[in-house]
């Protein structure tokens, strides 16, 4: 990260960077944050398509539901934020497995992760840490990949986080699902959603929710609000432009030259080596 003047920006938590917007004091108070059997978390490493995940999800009810900031975002006050939530809650969250509070594993939640071609988040994150006064200044691509290939980038490394919960993807209890495969078949993919979260949602009702989650709809949509960033999933930015970006897949090849392709092809064949991926 570049500027030492705006090192004040980010802090080291077990290792990892977090924007000073998650104090020590609520990261630490997570062990002992108390989940309800019937909370949904929604995990992923930053922008992997969490706001298109959350945007799915919350569709899919037609009961009240409350989709809360990050759980790791804000001060102590957070944990009695959450607790005066008196609807369901889906919380979203960038910690890696070993992070989470313990009470959401064994209370058996149910979890969805969303995962996405490392190539294609560093790039999207890339965009986003230029354009967010809130993140520390990013000079050049380059810089950034050197970055994001250290996990010196907010939430770490993305190894790290994918192995993390990769390692629980047969826990019955999570859903593990894939950006691409969204973009491919949302239908699908949704119905794979509503029968994780036992939601009886007929074909009709799904063809409109991925209507009104298609990129084009949601980035309309969220123009159009006026939102509170510590009531979204991103929590670091208002500006709702930044998230909705380019909404491809693929998009890394028009950034990586090929030596930085090579490169992060040897690093991921050697820390990915114990992986299914
Ligand atoms: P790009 O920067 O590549 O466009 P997150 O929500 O985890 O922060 O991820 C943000 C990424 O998801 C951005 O990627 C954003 O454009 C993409 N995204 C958000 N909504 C989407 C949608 N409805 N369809 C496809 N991509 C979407």
């Amino acid at each position: 990260m570049s500027n030492s003047g705006e090192t004040e920006l980010i802090h080291m938590f077990k290792g990892i960077p977090f924007t000073t917007r998650s104090s020590p004091e609520l990261l630490k108070s997570l062990d002992a944050f108390v989940a309800r059997e019937d909370d949904i978390l929604l995990v992923s490493y930053p922008k992997s398509g969490t706001h298109w995940l959350a945007g799915v999800i919350t569709k899919l009810y037609n009961t009240q539901v409350t989709l809360t900031s990050p759980i790791e975002f804000g001060d102590i006050s957070k944990l009695e934020e959450l607790n005066n939530v008196s609807s369901k809650r889906i919380i979203p969250t960038h910690l890696d497995y070993n992070m989470l509070p313990p009470n959401f594993k064994n209370k058996k939640c149910k979890m969805i992760y969303i995962s996405r071609n490392p190539k294609d988040t560093a790039v999207s994150m890339y965009h986003y840490y230029r354009d967010n006064p809130n993140l520390p200044t990013i000079d050049t691509w380059t810089a950034f990949f050197d970055l994001f290939l250290k996990g010196n980038v907010v939430c770490g490394s993305w190894f790290d986080h994918f192995l993390s919960w990769e390692e629980h993807e047969d826990d019955k209890n999570i859903l593990f699902l894939f950006y691409e495969d969204m973009k491919k078949d949302l239908p699908k993919v949704v119905k794979k959603i509503s029968l994780f979260l036992s939601l009886n949602v007929s074909e009709k009702d799904i063809q409109d929710i991925c209507k009104k989650s298609s990129f084009s709809e949601m980035k309309n949509d969220t123009e159009k609000e006026n939102s509170d960033p510590s009531h979204t999933v991103c929590a670091l930015t208002s500006n709702r432009k930044l998230i909705f970006r380019k909404g491809a897949v693929g998009d890394w090849k028009n950034h990586f030259t090929p030596k930085q392709n090579r490169r992060f092809e040897e690093i991921f064949n050697e820390k990915m080596k114990l992986s299914k991926m």
